[in-house]
């Protein structure tokens, strides 16, 4: 298959930064403002990843993993420091036109709606930006409608809207021209639940129903469950995970902890199939990896341990997602520590 195959391709897609750092000791706020000290921050390094059409991909990382800049050179907002990038086929940065009139946005902290004018004015002027024929305008409307509820505040000013009002606007305001690939940089964040589904079930029928291909950058794992098929796992702006949810739990756990309690201290703690997350003499935590069950690790335990009392805590996908982070952290330090280290120096 050639890169136009695929919704996007990226190959070796790096951003480095340029960054003024401060200068320390005497004068250094003077010395700072003259000489400034610039060092290079790579945010974005070696992604290589490819979206097939029609997928709805979860983009997930910690806070400054490199979603959004990521997001932006696939966009063509940013132009990499080096690598590829093919959306559709197309070099985003190179074509910045043609690109844009074939996907869509959400920056959930931005908006792209006109703050003074009433919501359906803000998407007649898009309709008028992306040349969007009355017709299909009409149909999309009233297709959007249908599931966002667009028509309870068609006429309340944007500055007005809630925030999941905004939102439900903003979303088909990013569907209208009928883009076939649409980037969500976290649009539902710190919205309720209703209007959380309400906007899942309109993602799930635009992949479904139109095929359109999705990008979701989220925080909300609960999100990530009910929608997205794959998940792209960043952190530190490296590809750390690619693959399903439930691949991601057994690589890394079901996110499920055994909590012990000792009689007598122990010392070294070593069970097969199980991560300790801490261990402190008379206590200790510990995870399942792959397929170990926490059972597993009860008996383990008790079998082995002057065992006073266990608890299984059956976490949450966030505590799963915790653990992801610290873990593929870890991984990334010994990459780097590594004398092997296939990462070239900054
Ligand atoms: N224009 C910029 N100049 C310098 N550093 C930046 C710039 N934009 C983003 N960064 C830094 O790059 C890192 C990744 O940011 P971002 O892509 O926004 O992460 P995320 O969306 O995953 O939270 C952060 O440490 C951020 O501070
Ligand atoms: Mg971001």
């Amino acid at each position: 298959m050639s890169d136009a195959d695929f919704a996007i391709v990226t190959r070796d897609l790096t951003k480095t930064f340029s960054v003024a750092r401060r200068h320390v000791g005497r004068f250094a706020a003077i010395r700072s403002l003259f000489d400034p000290i610039r060092v290079h921050r790579t945010v974005v390094d070696k992604l290589t990843m490819s979206v097939a059409r029609g997928e709805l991909v979860a983009l997930l990382g910690p806070n400054g993993a490199g979603k959004s800049t990521s997001i932006k050179m696939l966009t063509g907002i940013l132009t990499p420091s080096s690598g590829e990038v093919f959306v559709d086929g197309r070099v985003p940065h190179r074509d910045r036109v043609g690109n844009a009139r074939n996907i869509g946005a959400v920056f959930g902290q931005k908006t792209q709606l006109w703050w003074d004018l009433p919501a359906k004015q803000s998407l007649a002027i898009l309709r008028d930006i992306f040349d969007v024929p009355k017709s299909v305008y009409d149909r999309q409307l009233a297709d959007f409608d249908a599931i966002l509820e667009l028509s309870e505040f068609w006429d309340t000013p944007v500055r007005n809207l809630s925030l999941g009002q905004r939102v439900r606007c903003e979303m088909a305001g990013a569907m209208l021209h009928d883009p076939s690939i649409v980037f969500l940089d976290e649009p539902t964040i710190g919205m309720d639940v209703v209007v959380k589904e309400q906007t899942r079930e309109f993602l799930r029928a635009q992949v479904q129903e139109r095929g359109r291909t999705i990008v979701l950058t989220t925080h909300d794992m609960t999100e990530v469950a009910r929608l997205c098929e794959r998940v792209l796992l960043i952190n530190h702006g490296r590809l750390m995970f690619d693959g399903t949810l439930e691949q991601l739990k057994s690589k890394y756990g079901s996110g499920a902890l055994v909590n012990v309690t000792f009689s007598e201290p122990v010392g070294a703690l070593e069970v097969p199939g199980a991560r300790v997350v801490s261990h402190d003499a008379m206590q200790a935590v510990l995870a399942p990896m792959g397929v170990t069950t926490p059972e597993d690790i009860v008996r383990a335990l008790i079998s082995r341990f002057p065992v006073v009392n266990l608890a299984v805590d059956e976490t949450n996908i966030e505590d799963l997602m915790r653990d992801v982070y610290l873990t593929t952290a870890d991984e990334l330090a010994h990459k780097r520590d590594s004398p092997d280290s296939d990462r070239d120096s900054a």
